[in-house]
């Protein structure tokens, strides 16, 4: 939650001042250059998506931003204030909530429970249980959130269900910028779908969401802005008025490189077989139907 002595970052839907701003922002770790020259601006109503390839350096750009990795080189800005975030707390204070892929939910514990965690509201010595299971299931059915029972334990629910609480939560507690380390990727197409929802109401209620994913179809059906990264460097910035999801696909599939190994692979042809020498390394006949091994 923001405390009243940091300026946080002002969520003012439209407003054209970046929250987070990164200017030619490098990482190394040892030898390895995990990010270099990255730059990328969040503003408040937008949904900035981040993709890129395994090791292309999403999760180190979302550290930096989170408060867990000091960037080595360029600046880093919140609100327009440089800063070098050293802890996550630093970053909480001033308005960053991440939503890590593992959730740091307690699956044993309630769903208000979970909802307040480290935020707990006393009544003297006493947890004030009543206050906290209304207020965690207002802030849920505002976004349009139905659970049913508070007390079940959070690790009864599904994917879907968990990343919808975590975002609700980061709300509740005053982020004005959430970051989503790939929350649709463990997920199958319905829970995906009910999630990219709350991305989108997140984005509505004002908030600057940087959405870190693989999937170019999930990242097109919300996000404003795309930002690809591969081997630590940004390969292509656009905004939605820029591209089209194929574009973009393209782009995810390997772009350039893509379009190289066509041209080196043009004279195989795929429909092409070869008849094996040995007949018993032959590969197996393929697959009858059901319906062919119905008596
Ligand atoms: N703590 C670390 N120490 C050393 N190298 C690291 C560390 N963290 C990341 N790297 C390296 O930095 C590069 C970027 O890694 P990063 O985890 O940011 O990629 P990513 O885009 O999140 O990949 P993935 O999709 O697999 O999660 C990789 O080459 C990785 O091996
Ligand atoms: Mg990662």
């Amino acid at each position: 939650m923001s405390t009243a002595t940091e300026p946080t970052a002002a969520a003012t839907p439209g407003s054209r001042e970046p929250l987070v701003a990164m200017a030619d922002v490098g990482k190394s770790y040892g030898n390895v250059h995990a990010l270099r020259g990255v730059s990328l601006e969040v503003y408040p109503g937008e949904v900035t998506c981040v993709l890129g390839d395994n090791g292309a350096g999403k999760s180190t750009l979302i550290k930096i931003m989170a408060g867990l990795h000091e960037h080595s080189e360029g600046a880093f800005c919140v609100n327009g204030i440089s800063r070098n975030l050293a802890s996550p707390r630093a970053a909480q204070q001033l308005g960053i909530a991440t939503v890590y892929q593992d959730l740091a939910l307690a699956p044993l514990m309630s769903v208000w429970r979970n909802f307040f965690m480290g935020n707990e509201i006393r009544r003297g010595l006493f947890l004030d249980s009543a206050t906290m299971r209304r207020i965690a299931d207002e802030e849920l059915q505002k976004m349009g959130i139905h659970i049913g029972d508070l007390d079940r334990p959070v690790g009864g629910l599904s994917g879907g269900q968990k990343q919808c609480i975590a975002i609700a939560r980061a709300i509740y507690f005053g982020a004005k910028v959430i970051i989503l380390d790939e929350p649709t990727a463990a997920l199958g197409v319905r829970q995906s779908g009910v999630v990219l929802k709350y991305i989108a109401k997140a984005r509505d209620a004002g908030l600057g969401v940087v959405f870190i994913t693989h999937n170019p179809h999930h990242a097109y059906l919300v996000g404003n802005h795309f930002v690809v990264l591969k081997l630590g460097r940004v390969v292509l910035d656009a905004h939605r008025d820029e591209i089209t999801l194929d574009e973009l696909t393209a782009e995810m599939a390997g772009g350039q490189e893509l379009a190289e190994l066509q041209h080196e692979l043009r004279d195989v042809d795929p429909d092409a077989t070869v008849a094996p020498d040995h007949p018993e390394t032959a590969p197996a006949a393929p697959a009858r139907s059901t319906d062919e091994r119905r008596p």
